[in-house]
C-alpha cells in the first residue's frame, strides 16, 4: 500500500486563499478541514474557520453551509452552489474555490449587505444557525443578484434554526427580491397602513409601531465587490489535468481519475470501490451505519457523465449531474415541448422541488440517486413508471438497462455489473392519451423524507378511457422502491372508472403488502396513502380526459366518469407560500431621550458576529496545549445489570488514551438512583457507562465501539405511561389541587364527557449540542470550564462534588450559548463532570462535543404526557366540574431535580407541580380537581422544556373544553369566552389575579383576525369541498412566569466602571439566544445615561457572579435587570456629588474625578426577588410573581386525503406589558410559537420496542422549517398596566409563545371535526399530539381508510411503540 507521501497534492482555495495539501485524509470533510485545520497558509493567515458551523453531520440542518464554485467544463461558466460541509469529502474539493462566512465579510474590516441585514431584522438569536444562513443567501445573491422570494425561500429551505421562528430572517432576505412586496396578505393594504384604519383599543395611531428596522439605513449590493473566481483555478479548469490525483490516507484512498477511460480501468481494479459525487448517500452511511469502503472513486472530473442530449426520442441527462442541475435541465425541456410530451418532466420535476434542501440538490447527483436505490427515492418511482433506460458503460462498452422493478429490487441480473458504472439517464417523453403524476407524503411540506411517495402513469385507448398501459411504483413501503406491477397487468383493458379504481385498490393493498412490523412503522396510514394517491391520480385522469374530450370531441365520452366540483379540491399540492405579516408594538415616549434605549427595538448585542462568523461558541475555543477528546459509551440495554466492561481492545487502538469508568470518580458518582457514569446497573438506552479519552475526536469515537460490555437482562422493563402505572412506578408523590366540590357538581350538571388526551415528547434540538472543554490547570487543583450551559453555578457545583474539591477552584465561563430551551438546565453538569474527571485523571484539557445522534439519544427532552378529563356541564357551555388526572413519562430519574440543591428540593416544584399549577389555564371552575403523576420507565430521563408541562397540560384542558363545545353544538370560542375569568379573582392554588388583560388580549385577537367573519368564510368552503377542508380556532392563554421557589428569585450583578469611562457589566444571566445581554446593557446605559456603546458585557462567570441561579422560566432579564440597575444606580449614587459639581462635564471627566477622589467605581448590585409560596397540603400559595396573558387565532387547510395541512393565518396578541426591547420579545414570541407548532404538529419521537430512540437525527425528527410558517403571520405587543415586580414593567415571554402554537393544533381538530361530522363519524375520539400527517389521514375515516387491512396487535411486534 503507498503511503501518505506519495499523495499527490490536493489544490483549492478558501476564500480567495490558495490551499495545497500534502497530507490529506480522504476520509475528512470540508468541515473538519475547516474548523480543525491549523495549516499556516500564508504568513498570517491560518485556516481554523470556526465560522461554519457542526450541528447535525448529516446534510440535514444546513448550519455548515458553504459556498463552492468551480468551472464548468460544459457550460465554461463559473458555477456557484451552497452546500453543506459536513458532507463534503474534503478531496472532492480539487480545483474548487470555497467561501466560508469569514470569506463574506467581517465586522474587523467590511460586513456584507447580506450579515448587515439579516443582524439588523432581527433574524439571528442564538446566532448558531446564522453562518449557514448567511451563505445560503449569499449564494443566491451570486447566481441572482435581485432574486425573486420564491427563490429566497427555495434558498433557505435547507436552513434550519431553532429560535427565530424564521419570518425575520426571511424577511431580511426579502429586502434583496425583486419584488419585495410589503403588502399584507388577504387584506390587501399594506402593512405600513395597518394602524390608520384600526380601531383596536391600542391607542392613538402614533403610539403604534410596525417597524422593526431601518430598511433605508441598508447598504446596497454591489456584486462588483464580491471574491473573484482564482484566476489559478480558471487556468486549472481550461487546461485540465488529465492525469489520475491520489490522495492516500491512514484508512482509504481517494483516487480521482481525468478521463473517462481510466476510471472504467480503475473500475475493472476496485470493483467494490464505490463513486462519489454528491456523498450524500455514502457519507451518511460512512457516519452512522458503519459502512467502510478503503478505495473511493471520485468522477467529478468525467465531463462525459454531465452530458445532456435532448431527441425526439427523450432526454438523456447524464449520471454526473446534480439534482439541482436536473431540475434547470427539466424546466427547460418542459418550456420547450408541447405539454404532452413533457408529463414525466412534470412529476420528476415536482419531487425535486420537494427533495432535500437546496444545498443537498446541488451536492446529490443523479446517478447516485438512481444507484443508492434508497427506499424512500423519489425520483425512482416517476423515474420506473416513465419506462426510463440506465445508459451503462464498462471498459468492455456500453449497455442500457431498464429501470424497472428488477432493478430496484437489485436482482443481479438486472442490475451494474462491479466494473460497470452508470453513465446516464433515459428518459423518454410522454404522449398524447397518456397521464402520468408523482406523489408524495412527509411530515411536513419541505425537506423532509417522504413516507410515502408514488410515480403513476397510464396510457389510455386512443378516443376511449381504456387502459392500454399501466404502471405504478411506490417509495416508502418496502426496502426499495416497489413496482405494482401484477396489479396494473390484471387492469389492462379495464376502463377508467369507480369500478376499477375500487379493483385497483384492492389489487393493490394485496400486491404491496405491509407487515404489521414494517421498519419505519405508520404501517395503516401507508396502506392508506397507497390507495389515496391512486384516487388523486384516478380524478387527476379525469380531469385531463374531459379537457381532451373537449378537445377532441370524442364520440363515446358521455359515457366517461367525471369529477364532481367538490372532488377537484383532492387534486391540488399545497402550495409553497411566502410568508406575509406585520408586528406591532407600543412605541416608547416621544419625550424619552434618544440615548436611552429603553424600550427600543435594539438589535441583538452579537447580530453582527453571529453573522460574520465572528461569535464565539464553546467548540469554537482553539485547541489548547496538550487537549484531547472524550467521547460517551452509552448502554445499549433498557434494563440491565452490568456483568462487565472490557476496555482493552478501546485502549489498544492509536491515540487512545484512556477510559474513565465510575472507579474513577474521585468524588460523588451524580445521586442514588441518578448516576454521573452508570455502576453495575443501567436503567435506559442511552445511559452513560463510560467514555474514552483520544488524541482525536475520530479516533475516540472510533474506540467506543470497540468497548464490550456485558449485560443480563432485568424485569420490569417499562416504556409506556400505561405500564408505569400498570407496576406503580412513580419518580414521585401524586400532586393534587381542588377546589369546591366536584363528585357533588358531577351530579347536578346537564351532561358529563370523559375523554383521553396524548401529547408526545419534545426534543430540544438546539442546533449547538452538548459542549464542554475542561482545562485543568497546574495549581491548586484549579479548573477552568467553557461549557454551553443555562446554569454554570450547578455545573460548578456538580464538578466539584463529583471530584471531591471546592467550588472556589472551579470557574465555569459561558461566551453564549447556541440555543437552550431547558435542555441546558441540568444535563451539562452531567458532562462537565465526567469531562472534568477525565481531566483529572488523565492531566489534559478534555474536549467533549456531543453528535447529533447522541444528544438526541441521551439527553432527553419534553415530557410526553397522558391525561384522562371528565368534565360535567350545562347544555348551554357552563363548565360546573372538571377533573383532570395527567401522567408524564419522566424517564429513569428525577432530572429537575438537578435544578436545586437537595436542600431546596422541597421548595422547588418539578414537572408534574409546575403542570398542576398551571393547568386551569384562563378558565374559572369552581368545581376542578387536578391530579398528576411523573412515572419512572426505562427511558432516558425527561427535563425541562421551555414551558416546562404548561404545553403539555393545557392541551389537556383546551381539549376539554372543544369536546364540551361539540357536545354543546356551539363553537368552541363560545364555550371559552363563556368559561374564561372575567373580573378579579383567585386561582386555584388562592392566587388573586387581575384577568383584565386576558379578555383584552382575547378580544383584541377576535378582532385583529377578523375571527367570526373568517369562521364564515372557513364554513362556506368547507361546504364547497370535500377532500380539502379548513379549520379555525382561537386560544387563550394565561401563563405564570418564575420559578415558584423563593430563592430562586434573586438575582446578582457586577458592574465595573474602568478609568476611560467604558463600563464592564456582569450578571447572574446566560446568553443563550434571548437576548439577555442585550437588555442588560439597555438597563445599564438607561441607568448611567450614557450609550450602550460604552458598555460590554464580556461572559457569564462564576467567577464574577457567584451562586447564580439557571437562566430559565422566562424570569432571566426581570431578576438580572433588577440587579444591574442596583449596580448602577450606587455607582451613579456615588457619582451624584461630582456630576452635581460639574453638570457641565462629561462622562469621563467625572470618572476620572472620582478616581481622583478615591470613590470606587466597581459595585455588586443584588434583587432580592419574589417570595414565592406554595403550601400543596393545603392547596394554596403565592408561586409566581406574575402571569403573562395572550390570544392566538390560527387557521389551517388540510388534505383529507394525505393527512397535510398548510397553515394559512396566525395573529398572536401578547401582553409585554412594557416590553424593554419589542425586537426581541417579538421574536421570543414568534420562535416559541414556532417551536410550540412543531411540538403540536410535526415533532415525534420515535422509539424501539426495546426503547431504542430512532429518532436521532434531523432525517428522522421533523422541526418546523422555513415553509412551515404560516402564509400570514401577525404578532402585536399589548401594553397594559404596570408590573412593580419586574424591571421597568416588562414581562419575560421566554415561554409563554410555545402554547400558542397549539391554536394550529386545534385548527386543524377544528377542520379534521368538520370531516367527520359531515361523514357522520363521531366527532369525540382520542386527541393525539402532534397532529402529524399520520394522526389527521386516519382521524378522516373514509372508504380508503376502510378498505385497508388492519393487523391483530396480537400477531406482530411493531416497529415502535407508542409511550405517552
Ligand atoms: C439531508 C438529506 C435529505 C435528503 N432528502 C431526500 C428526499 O427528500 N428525497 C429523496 O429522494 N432523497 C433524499 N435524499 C437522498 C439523496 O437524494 C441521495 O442521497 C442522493 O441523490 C445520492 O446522490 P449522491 O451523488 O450524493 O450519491 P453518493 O453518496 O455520492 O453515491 C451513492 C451511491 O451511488 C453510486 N454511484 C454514484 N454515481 C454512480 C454512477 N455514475 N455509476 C454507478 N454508481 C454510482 C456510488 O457508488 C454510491 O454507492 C436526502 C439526502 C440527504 C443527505
Ligand atoms: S448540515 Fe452540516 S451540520 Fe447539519
Ligand atoms: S438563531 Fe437560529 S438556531 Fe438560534
Amino acid at each position: 500500500m503507498p503511503c501518505a507521501s506519495q499523495s499527490d497534492e490536493l489544490v483549492f482555495f478558501v476564500n480567495g486563499k490558495k490551499v495545497v495539501e500534502r497530507n490529506v485524509d480522504p476520509e475528512g470533510t470540508l468541515l473538519t478541514f475547516l474548523r480543525k485545520n491549523w495549516t499556516l497558509l500564508s504568513k498570517s493567515w491560518l485556516l481554523r474557520l470556526t465560522g461554519t458551523k457542526y450541528a447535525c453531520g448529516r446534510g440535514g440542518c444546513g448550519a455548515c453551509t458553504v459556498m463552492v464554485s468551480k468551472h464548468d467544463p460544459v457550460s465554461r461558466k463559473i458555477r456557484h452552489f451552497s452546500v453543506t460541509a459536513c458532507l463534503m469529502p474534503i478531496c472532492s474539493l480539487y480545483g474548487a474555490a470555497v467561501t466560508t462566512v469569514e470569506g463574506v465579510g467581517s465586522i474587523k474590516t467590511r460586513l456584507h449587505p447580506v450579515q448587515e441585514r439579516i443582524a439588523k431584522s432581527h433574524g439571528t438569536q442564538c446566532g448558531f444557525c446564522t453562518p449557514g444562513m448567511v451563505m445560503s443567501m449569499y449564494t443566491l445573491l451570486r447566481n441572482h443578484p435581485q432574486p425573486s422570494e420564491e427563490q429566497l425561500m427555495e434558498a433557505l429551505g435547507g436552513n434550519l434554526c431553532r429560535c427565530t421562528g424564521y419570518r425575520p430572517i426571511l424577511e431580511s432576505g426579502r429586502t434583496f427580491c425583486m419584488l419585495s412586496s410589503y403588502q399584507q396578505k388577504g387584506t390587501g393594504k399594506c402593512c405600513l397602513d395597518w394602524g390608520e384604519n384600526d380601531s383596536s383599543p391600542l391607542g392613538k395611531k402614533s403610539e403604534i409601531c410596525m417597524k422593526l428596522f431601518a430598511k433605508e439605513e441598508f447598504q446596497s449590493l454591489d456584486p462588483t465587490q464580491e471574491l473573484i473566481f482564482p484566476p489559478e483555478l480558471l487556468r486549472m479548469a481550461e487546461n485540465p489535468e488529465k492525469r489520475t490525483l491520489t490522495f492516500y490516507g491512514e484508512r482509504v484512498t481517494w483516487i480521482f481519475p481525468g478521463t473517462l477511460k481510466d476510471l472504467l480501468e480503475l473500475k475493472v481494479k476496485h470493483p467494490k470501490a464505490p463513486l462519489v459525487l454528491g456523498n450524500t448517500s455514502l457519507g451518511p452511511a460512512m457516519k452512522s451505519q458503519g459502512h467502510f469502503h478503503p478505495v473511493l472513486l471520485s468522477p467529478a472530473r468525467i465531463s462525459e457523465l454531465s452530458m445532456v442530449t435532448k431527441t425526439s426520442d427523450g432526454l438523456t441527462i447524464g449520471a454526473g449531474c446534480s439534482l439541482a442541475q436536473v431540475q434547470d435541465i427539466l424546466a427547460e425541456r418542459i418550456a420547450e415541448l408541447p405539454e404532452e410530451k413533457t408529463q414525466t418532466y412534470r412529476a420528476l420535476l415536482k419531487h425535486l422541488r420537494s427533495l432535500a434542501g437546496q444545498q443537498i440538490r446541488k451536492m446529490a447527483s443523479l446517478g447516485g440517486h438512481v444507484i443508492s436505490r434508497h427506499c424512500c427515492s423519489d425520483l425512482n418511482p416517476v423515474l420506473a413508471v416513465s419506462n426510463a433506460t440506465l445508459n451503462l458503460i464498462s471498459a468492455e462498452g456500453t449497455r442500457q438497462i431498464p429501470l424497472n422493478e428488477h432493478f430496484l429490487a437489485g436482482l443481479a441480473s438486472a442490475d451494474l455489473k462491479p466494473e460497470e458504472i452508470l453513465e446516464s439517464v433515459h428518459n423518454p417523453p410522454s404522449q398524447k392519451w397518456e397521464f402520468m403524476s408523482a406523489f408524495r407524503q412527509a411530515q411536513c411540506q419541505q425537506n423532509a423524507l417522504p413516507h410515502v411517495n408514488a410515480g403513476m402513469r397510464v396510457l389510455l385507448k386512443e378516443g376511449t378511457d381504456s387502459i392500454e398501459d399501466l404502471s405504478i411504483a411506490y417509495g416508502g413501503v418496502g426496502a426499495a422502491t416497489i413496482s405494482a406491477h401484477r396489479s396494473c397487468q390484471l387492469l389492462l383493458g379495464r376502463r377508467w372508472n369507480e369500478l376499477m379504481l375500487d379493483e385497483a385498490c384492492r389489487l393493490l393493498l394485496d400486491e404491496v403488502s405491509l407487515p404489521g412490523s414494517a421498519p419505519r412503522g405508520r404501517v395503516e396510514f401507508k396502506r392508506t396513502l397507497v390507495i389515496s394517491f391512486l384516487f388523486k391520480f384516478y380524478l387527476e385522469v379525469l380531469q385531463e380526459l374531459k379537457k381532451l374530450v373537449k378537445l377532441f370531441s370524442v364520440p363515446d365520452s358521455r359515457h366517461h366518469s367525471e369529477v364532481s366540483d367538490q372532488f377537484l379540491s383532492a387534486l391540488e399540492d399545497f402550495p409553497v407560500t411566502i410568508p406575509q405579516g406585520v408586528q406591532t408594538y407600543h412605541n416608547v415616549d416621544p419625550h424619552q431621550p434618544l440615548q436611552d434605549p429603553v424600550g427600543r427595538p435594539i438589535m441583538h448585542l452579537s447580530a453582527l458576529k453571529h453573522a460574520t462568523g465572528e461569535a464565539m461558541f464553546c467548540d469554537d475555543i482553539p485547541m489548547v496545549d496538550k487537549e484531547l477528546f472524550m467521547a460517551l459509551v452509552t448502554s445499549s440495554r433498557a434494563h440491565a445489570k452490568i456483568i462487565s466492561i472490557d476496555v482493552s481492545k478501546a485502549l489498544e487502538l492509536p491515540k487512545v488514551v484512556d477510559v474513565i469508568t465510575a472507579e474513577d470518580i474521585p468524588g460523588t458518582n451524580g445521586a442514588e438512583g441518578d448516576k454521573l457514569l452508570a455502576v453495575d446497573e443501567v436503567n435506559c438506552v442511552g445511559q452513560i457507562i463510560c467514555a474514552v479519552v483520544a488524541e482525536t475526536d475520530v479516533q475516540a469515537k472510533r474506540a467506543t465501539e470497540k468497548i464490550e460490555i456485558t449485560y443480563e437482562d432485568l424485569e420490569p422493563v417499562i416504556f409506556t405511561i400505561k405500564d408505569a402505572i400498570k407496576h406503580n412506578s412513580f419518580l414521585c408523590p401524586e400532586e393534587k389541587l381542588e377546589q369546591g366540590n366536584v363528585e357533588e357538581a358531577f351530579e347536578k350538571v346537564d351532561q358529563i364527557l370523559e375523554g383521553e388526551v396524548h401529547v408526545g415528547g419534545q426534543e430540544h434540538f438546539y442546533m449547538e449540542t452538548q459542549r464542554v472543554l475542561v482545562i485543568p490547570k497546574t495549581e491548586d487543583k484549579e479548573l477552568d470550564i467553557y461549557v454551553s450551559t443555562q446554569d454554570p453555578a450547578h455545573v460548578q457545583k456538580t464538578v466539584s462534588s463529583t471530584l471531591n474539591i471546592p467550588i472556589n477552584r472551579i470557574t465555569c465561563h459561558v461566551k453564549r450559548v447556541g440555543g437552550g430551551f431547558g435542555g441546558k438546565v441540568g444535563k451539562p453538569a452531567v458532562f462537565g463532570a465526567i469531562a472534568a474527571v477525565g481531566a483529572i485523571k488523565t492531566g489534559h484539557p478534555i474536549r467533549l462535543v456531543l453528535d447529533r445522534e447522541d444528544d438526541m439519544l441521551v439527553t432527553g427532552g419534553r415530557h410526553p404526557l397522558f391525561g384522562k378529563y371528565k368534565v360535567g356541564f350545562m347544555n348551554n357551555g357552563r363548565i360546573k366540574a372538571l377533573d383532570i388526572e395527567c401522567s408524564i413519562n419522566g424517564g429513569c430519574t428525577l432530572d429537575d431535580s438537578e435544578l436545586v440543591h437537595d436542600s431546596l428540593r422541597s421548595l422547588f416544584p418539578n414537572v408534574i407541580e409546575f403542570l398542576i399549577l398551571k393547568l386551569e389555564n384562563a378558565y374559572k371552575i369552581r368545581n376542578l380537581r387536578f391530579q398528576g403523576h411523573a412515572c419512572m420507565t426505562n427511558l432516558p430521563s425527561n427535563t425541562a422544556f421551555r414551558g416546562f408541562g404548561f404545553p403539555q397540560g393545557a392541551l389537556v384542558t383546551e381539549s376539554c373544553i372543544t369536546a364540551v363545545a361539540a357536545k354543546c353544538g356551539l363553537p368552541p370560542e363560545k364555550i371559552k369566552e363563556k368559561n374564561m375569568y372575567k373580573t378579579v379573582d383567585k386561582t386555584i392554588y388562592k392566587q388573586a389575579f387581575n384577568p383584565e388583560t386576558l379578555i383584552r388580549c382575547w378580544n383584541e385577537c377576535l378582532d385583529k383576525s377578523s375571527f367570526y367573519s373568517r369562521r364564515m368564510q372557513v364554513e362556506e368552503f368547507n361546504k364547497k369541498n370535500y377532500w380539502k377542508k379548513k379549520g379555525i380556532a382561537i386560544i387563550p392563554m394565561k401563563f405564570s412566569v418564575g420559578f415558584a421557589a423563593t430563592s430562586y428569585h434573586q438575582a446578582a450583578a457586577l458592574v465595573h466602571i474602568y478609568k476611560d469611562g467604558s463600563v464592564l457589566v456582569t450578571h447572574g444571566g446566560n446568553e443563550l439566544g434571548q437576548g439577555i445581554h442585550t437588555k442588560m446593557l439597555q438597563v445599564a446605559s438607561h441607568e448611567l445615561k450614557i450609550p450602550m456603546s460604552c458598555i460590554h458585557i464580556s461572559e457569564t462567570s462564576t467567577a464574577t457572579v457567584p451562586n447564580t441561579i439557571a437562566t430559565a422560566a422566562s424570569i432571566g432579564a426581570d431578576v438580572n435587570g433588577r440587579a444591574v440597575q442596583n449596580a448602577c444606580q450606587i455607582l451613579l449614587k456615588r457619582l451624584e456629588p461630582i456630576i452635581k459639581k460639574h453638570p457641565e462635564g462629561t462622562w469621563e471627566d467625572w470618572i476620572e474625578a472620582a478616581f481622583e477622589q478615591r470613590i470606587s467605581l466597581s459595585a455588586t448590585g443584588y434583587f432580592r426577588g419574589y417570595k414565592a409560596f406554595m403550601d400543596w397540603e393545603k392547596g394554596v400559595g403565592d408561586p409566581f410573581p406574575y402571569y403573562v396573558y395572550g390570544a392566538a387565532c390560527s387557521e389551517v387547510q388540510i388534505d383529507c386525503l394525505t393527512g397535510a395541512h398548510k397553515k394559512i393565518r396566525t395573529d398572536i396578541i401578547m401582553d409585554a406589558c412594557c416590553s424593554l426591547n419589542p425586537a426581541i420579545d417579538i421574536g421570543q414570541i414568534e420562535g416559541s410559537f414556532i417551536q410550540g407548532m412543531g411540538l403540536y404538529t410535526t415533532e415525534e419521537l420515535k422509539y424501539s420496542p426495546e426503547g431504542v430512540l430512532y429518532s436521532r437525527s434531523p432525517d428522522e425528527y421533523k422541526i418546523p422549517t422555513i415553509t412551515d410558517v404560516p402564509e400570514e403571520f401577525n404578532v402585536s405587543l399589548l401594553p397594559s398596566s404596570q408590573t412593580p415586580l419586574t424591571i421597568y414593567s416588562s414581562k419575560g415571554l421566554g415561554e409563554s409563545g410555545i402554547f400558542l402554537g397549539s391554536s394550529v393544533f386545534f385548527a386543524i381538530a377544528d377542520a379534521v371535526a368538520t370531516v367527520r361530522r359531515e361523514r357522520d363519524i363521531a366527532e369525540d375520539f382520542m386527541v393525539q399530539s402532534p397532529a402529524t400527517p399520520e394522526q389527521v389521514r386516519m382521524a378522516c375515516a373514509d372508504r380508503f381508510t376502510e378498505m385497508i387491512p388492519r393487523d391483530d396487535p396480537e400477531t406482530f411486534k411493531p416497529w415502535s411503540i407508542p409511550i405517552a
